[in-house]
């Protein structure tokens, strides 16, 4: 096998290379207009880092320093990327891009320590300095755009996209400010890193629990509100924000699921049907039976959870659940009363 470049791109292939040379020659020997058969490189972003660093940054949280075994560059990425991580016990788990976008030879992610959560977060913070993850990315599914007037909403780890969204906005020399809530000020990572002057501490404990309209009051029309944390935060500010505002969002947590209908999904290979109702995914009852089903991001975004569909119909809520012979079990439910799929 041809090894990938540094930016972990494939060689070209000699043979095709041989080929579409060929094709074109005859093409152009022929007369023919349009003559070139595109070279279409595959990309491979599978790659294994290093942890390089490990530190604690607030009460449950972690950073993350990640390299390449040879200290070599890395791919570059842009505020509101996030990478793959491929954990030791196969999990995958989604973590933003926290670190300095110009620094092309490491990585840094946060992760807050969930006791009770599904096992990723309390991997990540077992993982010491030394050790390798496979990760894939840097994708970005939180593209930040050049603006005038921001305003930036981080809930406790929500930071970490916002962070460099924030050192973005300053050197746009936008005019910026965040409001960066949380439980506790001991909960919240990153404080020493925040410019002053125009981020807004509002911790529970002392200001209570801000709500939507708390959050987004006085944002003026044009603002481009970018707003990332747990769901009920973001699901009041959206019902917050004025139609002057653009509101730009990322969610931690699946949304909460609307106009859900009952169904049954059909397991072919496992020979068992279940009854998913209409306030649970098809991921969360399939879970139940068979916990090793593969999933991510819970959202609709990432595709890990797509599963191939041998009969029935799916409603295809998300943009990236455009296939019909499969489906995303987090988000996609059946049009009709029964779907089977390959599981
Ligand atoms: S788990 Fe990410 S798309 Fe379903």
């Amino acid at each position: 096998m041809i090894p990938p470049d540094l930016r972990g791109r494939r060689k070209r292939d000699p043979f095709w290379v041989a080929v579409s040379v060929a094709f074109n020659g005859m093409q152009r020997v022929r007369g023919l207009r349009a003559p070139v058969i595109p070279y279409v490189e595959p990309v491979d972003r599978t790659r294994d880092l290093v942890v390089l660093e490990v530190r604690r940054e607030a009460e449950d949280v972690v950073s993350l320093r990640l390299g390449a075994p040879d200290r070599g560059v890395l791919p570059g990425w842009q505020p509101g990327c996030h990478l793959d991580v491929f954990l030791p016990s196969g999990r995958r788990r989604q973590y933003s891009l926290c670190g300095d976008p110009s620094d092309r030879r490491t990585y840094r992610i946060a992760v807050r320590r969930l006791p009770d959560g599904a096992g990723g977060s309390v991997e990540m913070h077992g993982l010491a300095k030394g050790a390798t993850v496979t990760v894939q990315g840097p994708r970005n599914a939180f593209p930040f755009l050049a603006r005038d007037r921001y305003l930036f909403i981080a809930g406790g780890i929500g930071i970490t996209p916002i962070l460099p969204m924030v050192a973005a906005a300053e050197r746009l020399g936008a005019d910026w400010r965040l409001i960066y809530t949380g439980r506790t000020r001991a909960s919240l990572p990153f404080l020493d890193e925040l410019p002053s002057g125009r981020v807004l501490i509002r911790t529970d404990d002392e200001h209570g629990v801000p709500d939507g309209a708390d959050l987004v009051e006085g944002v003026a029309d044009g603002t481009a509100v970018y707003c990332c944390g747990p769901a009920p935060m973001i699901d009041g500010v959206r019902a917050s924000v004025g139609e002057g505002a653009t509101l730009h969002y990322e969610r931690f947590a699946p949304a909460p699921i609307v106009d859900g209908r009952p169904f049954e999904v059909e397991l072919r290979r496992s020979g068992r049907t279940l009854a998913v109702p209409a306030d649970r995914s098809a991921l969360d009852v399939i879970r139940d039976e068979l916990p090793a089903v593969a999933y991510s991001c819970r959202q609709g975004f990432c595709g890990t959870c797509r599963t191939a569909v041998l009969a029935g119909e799916a409603d295809r809520r998300s943009p990236g659940d455009p296939d019909g012979g499969s489906m995303l079990i987090c988000v996609s439910r059946a049009t009709g009363g029964r779907i089977t799929l390959d599981l």
